[in-house]
């Protein structure tokens, strides 16, 4: 294959060339998403901005809105020169030894089956903090030990895949610059801490997915409209996700990855809501959401208690009930999903935050919260999240905490009351 990238060229050409090119969503060409990228990256490299350039300019080309979006014909993407990933500023003071897990506690008083997104931060885009060892160690030895059980790409996806490494080396190297350097003219991406690099020339042989994986914390998906405007997983690199396995999920469509897990309330509520909003998504709008678990064990990788791993059919029918709230562990994502500008495929990051329920229930607040949240569960989510696996242990110890804190003075008038806490 023809690689324009091994020898920098002119951005501008480039982009002329590729100005009135479209891109299909199945199979464009590699040697186009590569051209542009040459081309964004030099001029990302001059931006500091964290607000999406096109918003800026009046009268300027703008990228694609929701409407147009949703009006468009569906498998088919026009790549958007326009966006340009806006530049994040370092990460203050970030230490991959000191700075600790964002703590998202996110779980309400009452919980309702939602979609429950926000407005994603550009500058956040990607989490790291002093697990980052951990994670990517435990990633290691679980790409070593399962291999293509935790990864694929799809010919749907390749283009994308590239994609979203590009937008991780433009992003990663200045939010975390003691972490991660990357030069645009060599292609080569270093994680400065293990000494690993990453050359991006080398298409042949660097997998684009999994490099992505090694670098974060999160799991990784790539969606790809298909011409009814379903989204299917095309790539992805899942090595942490506790519940569920890309190998189940795999090319499967959003309908069929979450009715197959038993999601909720998705063929009702979720999924007619997420169908439209991800027909509308634009490359300038990405999203965040937070959920939570209770897991009965301690892997972060894979809770065993649903079954091994390689078992065909996995579930908390399956798991022992717990008797020790010292085998009980707090399990909550943040999602991210951002749709790519030139595949017009969607990435999905899943990063997990893990701790011990009684650490989490030292927090003001906490036990009263995740008490009143988790009754409030109607039955379809207490089967869904393996409630009565956990509830006689972890639901009186709940109590006692809040009770303990509210004793001692805690004052719930002024508890906070900003999502996701
Ligand atoms: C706005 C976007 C999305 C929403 C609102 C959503 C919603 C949900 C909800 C409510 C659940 C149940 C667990 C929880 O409370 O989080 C779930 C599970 C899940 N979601 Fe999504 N989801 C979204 C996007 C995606 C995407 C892009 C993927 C692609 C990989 C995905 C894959 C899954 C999987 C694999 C599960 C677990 C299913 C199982 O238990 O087998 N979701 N999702």
């Amino acid at each position: 294959m023809v690689s324009i990238s091994d020898s920098p060229t002119d951005a501008g050409v480039l982009k002329t060339l590729l100005s009135n090119e479209q891109l299909l969503l199945f199979g464009g060409g590699v040697v186009m998403l590569l051209a542009a990228y040459l081309a964004s990256s030099k001029s990302k490299s001059k931006s500091h901005s964290s607000s999406y350039p096109a918003d800026t300019k009046s009268g300027a080309a703008r990228s694609a809105t929701g409407s147009a979006l949703a009006e468009r014909k569906f498998g088919h993407w026009e790549a958007d020169h326009v966006f340009k990933l806006p530049i994040p500023p370092p990460f203050e003071n970030w230490d991959m030894n000191k700075t600790k897990p964002q703590p998202y506690r996110a779980f309400k008083h009452k919980y309702h089956v939602t979609m429950g997104i926000r407005n994603m931060d550009w500058d956040s885009w990607i989490e790291l903090d002093n697990e980052w060892q951990y994670y990517h160690d435990l990633k290691l030895q679980r790409l070593q030990e399962k291999g293509e059980k935790v990864h694929a790409t799809s010919s749907k996806a390749v283009d994308a895949s590239w994609e979203v490494l590009y937008e991780l080396c433009a992003y990663l190297p200045h939010r975390y610059p003691s972490l991660f350097s990357y030069d645009d003219n060599s292609q080569v991406l270093k994680i400065l801490a293990t000494g690993e690099t990453f050359d991006l020339k080398d298409k042949k042989n660097l997998d684009p997915i999994v490099t992505a994986a090694k670098c974060i914390q999160d799991d990784i998906a790539i969606m790809v409209e298909d011409e009814n405007g379903d989204y299917s997983l095309e790539s992805g690199c899942v090595a942490l996700a506790g519940f569920w396995r890309i190998t189940d999920k795999y090319q499967r469509t959003l309908d069929e990855i979450h009715l197959s897990g038993d999601v909720p309330q998705y063929a009702t509520k979720l999924g007619p809501a997420m169908r439209k909003f991800f027909r509308r998504l634009t490359v300038n709008n990405p999203v965040v959401r937070n959920n939570y678990f209770i897991q009965t064990d301690n892997n972060l990788d894979w809770s065993t208690s649903i079954g091994p791993e390689t078992k065909q059919e996995v579930g908390w029918y399956t798991a022992p009930a717990a008797t020790d709230v010292n085998d009980l562990y707090f399990r909550s994502e943040r999602q991210s999903l951002r749709r790519l500008p030139i595949s017009g495929a969607l990435v999905f990051t899943i990063r997990t935050y893990f701790m011990p329920i009684t650490k989490l229930c030292q927090e003001p607040y906490v036990p009263r919260r995740l008490l009143n949240g988790i009754n409030s569960w109607q039955s379809d989510v207490e089967e869904y999240k393996g409630y009565h696996k956990f509830k006689d242990v972890l639901m009186p110890y709940l109590l006692k905490k809040a009770e303990e804190q509210e004793a001692e003075g805690l004052n719930l008038d002024e508890e906070p009351e900003v999502y996701p806490f």
